[in-house]
């Protein structure tokens, strides 16, 4: 198991040479985007060697595939083409930095626009084991603002930071890290601005900081590490069910502790992960979804001819669409029949081509050119026109107009959906035919007048 022992000793000393001439850079400068050797970063596969639970749980996931996820990658190509100002080109050129952050911090890619087949193999695992353990402070909270310090190689792992104050592991030193603890180690990513005009795109952390989540009190404060990072099969973990401790070792031969954080990084994705054969991380997305928003419909009268219905956000420690909710879809779908079966009223019904009505009730953002005018592409986003996503722990409520007064008799169906990219937004991507996204099922009630 141990093979990083057997690598020769020359080569070492070279290493260990430039190791002197990197410290002297990196200690105590606050500087991210420092030009890192691509040597320098440990491959998952030798953690995996004795962390062998967790590099399972973290294969395949969104942060594993953060580099080579296929909608990403056609979106991002899509989106920097034909562009022609530049400060919208530096935008659409950003997104290596967190979907390839390894690449970028060793130089290469640098922009969406470089020949991305050139990464080094590592570069293209994305969000990895040995890029976030060897983080030592966050410089800005959005755009990746990670300060890193990672060791020399197989030869010469250096530090590795994590949630231990005792560890004493044989092949890397180890340090307690109050920061990876912390929902910020996260949040640098998860809130991402427009590079030039500011525009907040992404604001998860935001949302999560302003949630009551976030209480004064850290006894009762519950970061993204304590929902995301306690799921497991069979434990959904969200905001509206129990997140149990998952006692176990770190290692396949160290001693049992309490809890170990899991690394199935699940969020709402249940397209990708299958892309690489890996349906676990596809149910887990599906039973985040299901205990993340509850609804209701308000009492109704036969006669009345408004529908009132109350959607709250119970489970997420964030607004639900959160991430690239100008993408997301989280919709209502209603059906009201009467008591022949026949449907009266419909909204939110996808057409054949899976497409939704314009009339349907999304949740999501809408960005705008800074005129009032909408837009797709997030290079040109200069404004956020619209939001009205609905807020950790609060609800909102819509009312429908209906064209006929309910009768007694009439059922009323509504189901909250979920699907990761709109049809009309793939449909855009030239010469390209995704798989039709899965659509999920959060909540659901019917009720008989
Ligand atoms: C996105 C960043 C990120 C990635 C990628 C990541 N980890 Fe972690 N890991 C963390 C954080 C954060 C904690 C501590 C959570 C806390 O204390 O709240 C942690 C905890 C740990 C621990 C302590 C034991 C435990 O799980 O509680 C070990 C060991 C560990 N990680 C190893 C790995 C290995 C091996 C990989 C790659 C297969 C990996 N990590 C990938 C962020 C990451
Ligand atoms: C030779 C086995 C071995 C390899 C390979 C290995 N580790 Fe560890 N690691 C350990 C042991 C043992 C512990 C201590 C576990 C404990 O204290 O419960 C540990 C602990 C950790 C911790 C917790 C540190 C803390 O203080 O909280 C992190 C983080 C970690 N390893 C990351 C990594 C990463 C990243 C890699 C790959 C670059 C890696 N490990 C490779 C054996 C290994
Ligand atoms: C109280 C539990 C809880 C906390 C705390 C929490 N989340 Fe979530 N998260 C959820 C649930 C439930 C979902 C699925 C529903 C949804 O998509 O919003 C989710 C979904 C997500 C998604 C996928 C969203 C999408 O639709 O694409 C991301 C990304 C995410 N969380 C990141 C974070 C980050 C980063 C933090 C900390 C700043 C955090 N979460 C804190 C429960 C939580
Ligand atoms: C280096 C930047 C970076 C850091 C640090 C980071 N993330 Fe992420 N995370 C990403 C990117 C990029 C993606 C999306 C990859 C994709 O969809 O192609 C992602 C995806 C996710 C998802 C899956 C979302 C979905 O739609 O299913 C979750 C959950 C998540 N991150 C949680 C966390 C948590 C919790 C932490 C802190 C422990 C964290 N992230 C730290 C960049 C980061
Ligand atoms: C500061 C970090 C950061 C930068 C820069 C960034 N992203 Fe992301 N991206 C994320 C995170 C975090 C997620 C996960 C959010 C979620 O799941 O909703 C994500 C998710 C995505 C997804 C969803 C993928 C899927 O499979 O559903 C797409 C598409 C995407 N990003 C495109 C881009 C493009 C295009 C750019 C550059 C113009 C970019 N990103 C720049 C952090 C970043």
């Amino acid at each position: 198991m141990l093979r990083f022992k057997l690598i020769p000793c020359g080569m070492g000393i070279t290493v260990v040479a430039i190791v002197g001439a990197m410290v002297l850079f990196t200690v105590g400068n606050a500087i991210s985007d420092d030009k890192f050797k691509i040597e320098q970063f440990i491959s998952p596969e030798i953690c995996s060697d004795c962390h062998s639970k967790i590099a399972e749980q973290w294969e395949n996931s969104m942060h594993n595939l953060a580099h080579k996820d296929p909608i990403y990658n056609k979106l991002s190509q899509f989106l920097r083409k034909g562009l022609i100002d530049e400060n919208e080109i530096k935008e659409a050129d950003s997104c290596v930095k967190c979907h390839t952050p390894v690449g970028y911090v060793t130089g290469f890619p640098r922009k969406v626009s470089d020949d991305l087949s050139k990464t080094a193999p590592i570069a293209t695992l994305g969000i990895q084991c040995d890029y976030c353990h060897s983080v030592v402070d966050v410089k800005k909270m959005y755009n990746n603002g990670l300060v890193l310090e990672p060791g020399e190689g197989e030869d010469d792992p250096g530090i590795k930071r994590g949630p231990f104050s005792d560890s004493e592991p044989d092949f890397h030193e180890a340090q307690y890290s109050k920061l990876h603890t912390q929902s910020n180690i996260c949040g640098t990513c998860h809130d991402v601005k427009h590079v030039v005009f500011d525009t907040p795109i992404e604001t998860t952390f935001t949302e999560w900081k302003n949630s009551p989540y976030n209480d004064s009190n850290p006894e009762n404060r519950v970061t993204c590490q304590g929902c995301h990072m306690y799921q497991r099969p069979g434990v959904p973990a969200t905001g509206s069910t129990n997140r149990p401790e998952n006692p176990g070792s770190a290692t396949d031969y160290s001693d049992e502790r309490p809890h170990i954080f899991t690394h199935y990084f699940v969020g709402a994705n249940a397209n990708v992960p299958p892309m690489f054969n890996d349906n676990t991380k596809a149910l887990m997305a599906k039973a985040r979804l299901k205990n993340a928003a509850t609804i209701s419909v308000d009492k109704n009268e036969p006669g009345q001819k408004k529908l009132k219905i109350r959607v709250t956000n119970s489970g997420a420690g964030h607004s639900i669409p959160t991430g690239v909710a100008d993408l997301r879809q989280v919709w209502l779908e209603i059906v009201i029949r009467n008591k022949d079966q026949k449907p009266i009223f419909t909204s939110g019904l996808l057409n054949k081509d899976r497409i939704l009505p314009e009339n349907s009730i999304v949740f999501r953002i809408v960005f705008g050119d800074g005129n009032g005018k909408p837009v797709i592409n997030i290079a040109k986003a200069k404004q956020v026109l619209t939001d009205n996503r609905i807020k950790a722990k609060q609800s909102v409520i819509q009312t429908i107009e209906l064209p006929l007064p309910l009768k007694e008799g009439d059922v009323i169906s509504v189901r909250l959906l979920y699907r990761s990219v709109s049809q009309k937004i793939l449909n855009l991507i030239p010469n390209e035919t995704f798989e039709p996204l899965s659509v999920i099922e959060m909540a659901k009630i019917q009720t008989k007048l």
